[in-house]
């Protein structure tokens, strides 16, 4: 297990579609997705896309169960019931929400964005086996999110000209 470095804007592969992932039930591919898992937890978040490692693979980790994210510091008793949504697929959404959403690859900002409530999503698992899935909520926004990424898209994308402005002219401040 290892903790990988998170890329953060403006670096280019944040911005480019990830590739799906082919070979499955794959030694390599479980390493990464546990390191991935292990960055999650220390960044802390919630949900950490493979591009935000600098891996351009269409895979993401999720868990929107681990209480209080941003409070907690990573420990060993850490709970790890993280989802694992490798070539996800957002196939239905209903329940437009607004959400006020942050990214580990802008760290100290957010936004608020219009999403959706509920939506079901097509992904595969480590095996290769296909699932559907109807989340709702947070897990919901999560799902929205990393499926984003993995497209090459940040949330910032989803704001007007003026709000993304904002949160970019701040997000520089906190880098200097
Ligand atoms: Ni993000």
């Amino acid at each position: 297990m290892a903790v990988l470095k998170i890329v953060t804007l403006p670096h280019p592969v944040l911005k480019e579609k990830t590739k799906p992932v082919t070979a499955f039930n794959d030694a390599k591919l479980n390493q990464l997705i546990s390191d991935m898992a292990e960055t999650m937890y220390d960044a802390p978040g919630v949900g950490l896309a493979a591009n935000q490692v600098g891996i351009s693979l269409s895979l993401a980790v999720i868990d929107v169960e681990w209480k209080e994210p941003l409070e907690k510091k990573h420990t060993k008793t850490a709970p790890k019931s993280y989802k694992i949504f490798i070539n996800p697929e957002v196939l239905e959404k209903s329940g437009p929400i607004e959400f006020e959403e942050g990214c580990l690859s802008l760290p100290a900002v957010t936004g608020v964005t219009k999403r959706y409530n509920q939506v079901t999503v097509k992904y595969q698992d480590p095996s290769g086996k296909s699932h559907t899935l109807k989340a709702e909520g947070i897990l919901a926004v999560a799902l929205q999110h990393e499926t984003d990424h993995l497209n090459g898209k940040l949330y910032i994308d989803h704001l007007g000209p003026l709000k993304r402005d904002l949160v970019l002219k701040r997000y520089k401040k906190t880098r200097r």
